[in-house]
């Protein structure tokens, strides 16, 4: 075998692999690994299963070629053993079985490829150096995704941030009812997605609050039937702001419908019973238990067992009562969850 390479494989990514060859067929074996071993950073080679499996979790490795039949611990089997460490390294089998049961069963064990013997050493190079082009590609997505979710929590925490500033009196209200609100759709066993909406849209639940004078919205007493009604207006000042972002759950419509009650005695829209969004009776429910168990300027705090009363006297008529019975179980279980605050 010469030294040459198949075209439109990157040398320098070859160059850096590490990979792990097993093998029983001595012959095949000295030869592939020759070819192999000039071509590729770091080669091990194992001459079963067993082995190769042994040198795998010593080892660390970007790739594995294996043979399927050999004595002691077969191809599959040891790859079987690498999948159930939760490893997604790239295996590549080498057999010269074509059937049908060979392959689902590859298949079913998460094997990247398979190059069947005899082997076209540019065949296997390639398949190598394909594997793991794709794993790598992969990795950088999720880590790609991983981060602009990151970025997407850091800014809506911001913008919670900032809507806080301007109203002293409910600094970090919106941070609590965001960690209660998700707690209850997860006790309500709600899918994952649904849980980080409810969290996401709880973080800036109060966003329209913004377009409140700060005169009303720090204003210690009782407010006039007029203040009252410009701070009503926050609901669908804050579906103002954020209908036009285009995020995977419904947060705008979440905002706005946030003070609607059950028998359609809230705001703005009046709403009734299911015509509230899920996530919006959810949020509702953590709004009200939280301001109730929180220290107000002109009142001290009610404590959660007030609260918690008032929603079961409310569940059914204003609030959710499937929600208002998730919300109890957990905060008895969870009190912790809402520390009484300015006490
Ligand atoms: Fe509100
Ligand atoms: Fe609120």
């Amino acid at each position: 075998m010469d030294s040459h390479t198949p075209p439109g494989l990157d040398l320098n990514f070859l160059q850096g692999l590490r990979l792990l060859y097993v093998e029983d067929e001595d012959e095949v074996r000295e030869l592939l690994s020759r070819f192999l071993g000039r071509r590729v950073g770091t080669l091990e080679v194992a001459v079963n299963g067993r082995e190769g499996l042994e040198a795998f979790l010593k080892g660390e490795y970007d790739v594995v070629v294996t043979d399927i039949k050999m004595p002691e611990m077969d191809g599959l089997e040891m790859a079987s053993r690498i999948r159930a460490t939760g490893h997604a390294v790239p295996i590549i089998v080498v057999t010269a079985y074509s059937d049908r049961d060979y392959l689902l069963r590859s298949i079913d064990l998460g094997v990247d490829r398979y190059v069947t013997k005899p082997i076209d050493p540019d065949a296997l190079l390639t398949a190598i150096h394909d594997a793991v082009m794709v794993r790598t590609q992969q990795k950088a997505l999720l880590a790609a995704e991983t981060r602009i979710a990151d970025i997407l929590q850091q800014t809506v925490m911001a913008l919670a941030r900032a809507i806080e500033m301007r109203d002293p009196y409910t600094d970090g209200h919106q941070k609590r009812v965001s960690a209660l609100a998700a707690a209850i759709a997860k006790e309500m066993g709600l899918a994952r997605e649904v849980v980080e909406g409810v969290r996401f849209g709880a973080l800036i639940h109060d966003i329209g609050s913004i377009r409140i004078p700060s005169e009303i919205l720090c204003k210690p007493g009782k407010l006039k039937p007029i203040e009252f009604e410009i701070i009503k207006n926050h609901s669908q000042a804050g579906y103002e702001l954020l209908k036009d972002v285009d995020f995977p759950w419904p947060i705008a419509e979440m905002v706005r419908q946030h003070h609607e009650r059950l028998n359609g005695s809230g705001y703005p829209q009046g709403l009734k019973g299911e015509a509230i969004l899920l996530e919006a009776r959810i949020l509702a429910v953590a709004d009200v238990v939280e301001a109730m168990s929180s220290h107000r300027p002109y009142r001290p705090a009610l404590g959660l067992e007030q609260a918690l009363a008032e929603l079961e006297s409310g569940a059914g008529q204003l609030y959710d009562a499937e929600v208002v019975n998730a919300c109890v179980r957990l905060m008895r279980r969870r009190p912790d969850l809402l520390p009484e605050q300015g006490l």
